[in-house]
């Protein structure tokens, strides 16, 4: 079972969902991490408060990249209220991996993105 997820998991890696820009997004934000440089670049589209569409650039490790694939695909639909609530274990519970420390860390990249993206957003509201 362990050894499918894996594989899952790689396949994000390799065929990301939801890779790539959407001109004017209502919120737009790039979040790295100064441990290794990796990043992320998040892009939402909204309508009302709820994200119509979501999609990310980025470089970096299997899981950060992963995560951020995994993550835009569980968000569309989502209210901007529903991300801001949703916790680091909600991810790991996504991800669905035993990780180190470190590897939390790189989990945690587009969700950290996400929410500082969207903190932007209700300042300039
Ligand atoms: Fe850089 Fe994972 S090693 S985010």
């Amino acid at each position: 079972m362990d050894e499918l997820y894996r594989e899952v998991l790689l396949d994000h890696y390799k065929n990301p969902h939801n890779k790539g820009i959407i001109l004017k997004p209502n919120i737009h934000k790039e979040d790295s991490n100064p441990l290794c440089g990796d990043m992320v670049e998040i892009f939402i589209r909204l309508k009302g408060e709820k994200i119509e569409n979501i999609t990310f650039e980025g470089k970096g490790c299997v899981i950060s990249q992963t995560s951020a694939s995994i993550l835009t695909d569980e968000l569309k639909g989502k209210t901007l209220k529903d991300v801001q609530n949703m916790t680091r274990e909600d991810l790991l519970d996504l991800i669905g991996l035993q990780l180190t420390p470190t590897r939390v860390k790189c989990a945690m990249l587009p969700l950290s993105a996400i929410k500082k993206g969207i903190i932007d957003y209700e300042a300039k509201k």
